[in-house]
C-alpha cells in the first residue's frame, strides 16, 4: 500500500515537474516569439528605411530645416551668396553631390569643380560641413529632393 502511494507520488511529482518544464519552455517560447516579432518589426522598419533611402519628402524636410538658411530653390543667388539650386542636377551628378554634401572643403581639395565653386563665391562664405549631412541616408534623400527642383 505504502509502495503504491509512493509510486503514485513519484508519478505526480514527475508530472508536476514536466508541467513546470513545459511552462518554462512555453514562456521561453513566448519570449522567443516576442523577439521574433520584434526582429520582424525592426526588419520591416529597416526595410521601410531602405525604401525611404530615396525619399524626397524627407529630403525636403532636411532642406527646409537646414539648407534653406543659405539656398533658394529658384535660380537666384541667395543673400549670403549661395547659388540658387534650381536645375542643380544639370550641373552635378548625384555622386558629385554626395561628396560635396559630405564635406565641401575636403572635396574641394581634390575636385576642380568644387574648388571653382568656392572660389567663385563673392562673399567668401564656404558651404560648411553639416552634421546632418554625415548620414548617407540623409544625403540620398536630399539629393532626391534636389532632383525635384527643375525649372521651366
Ligand atoms: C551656411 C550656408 C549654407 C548652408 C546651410 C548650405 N549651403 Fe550649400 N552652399 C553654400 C555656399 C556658399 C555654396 C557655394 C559654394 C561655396 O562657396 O562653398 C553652396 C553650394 C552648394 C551646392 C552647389 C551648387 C551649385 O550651383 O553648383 C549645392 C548642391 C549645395 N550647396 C547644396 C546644399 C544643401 C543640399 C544643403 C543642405 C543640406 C546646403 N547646401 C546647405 C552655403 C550653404
Amino acid at each position: 500500500m505504502r509502495k503504491i502511494w509512493a509510486g503514485e507520488m513519484r508519478k505526480f511529482l514527475y508530472m508536476a515537474f514536466l508541467l513546470i518544464l513545459m511552462e518554462v519552455g512555453l514562456s521561453g517560447d513566448a519570449v522567443a516569439a516576442d523577439k521574433l516579432v520584434t526582429t520582424a518589426k525592426s526588419g520591416q522598419a529597416t526595410a521601410g528605411k531602405t525604401k525611404a533611402a530615396v525619399n524626397p519628402e524627407y529630403g525636403k524636410e532636411i532642406f527646409k530645416n537646414i539648407c534653406i538658411h543659405c539656398h533658394r530653390t529658384d535660380y537666384d543667388v541667395s543673400a549670403v551668396g549661395a547659388p540658387g539650386l534650381r536645375d542643380v542636377m544639370d550641373r552635378h551628378t548625384p555622386e558629385w553631390l554626395n561628396q560635396w554634401l559630405t564635406n565641401p572643403a575636403i572635396f574641394a581639395k581634390k575636385d576642380k569643380t568644387a574648388r571653382a565653386l568656392i572660389e567663385a563665391n563673392p562673399y567668401g562664405l564656404t558651404m560648411p560641413t553639416l552634421p546632418e549631412m554625415q548620414s548617407s541616408q540623409s544625403r540620398k534623400d536630399v539629393i532626391e529632393f534636389l532632383k525635384t527642383l527643375k525649372g521651366d
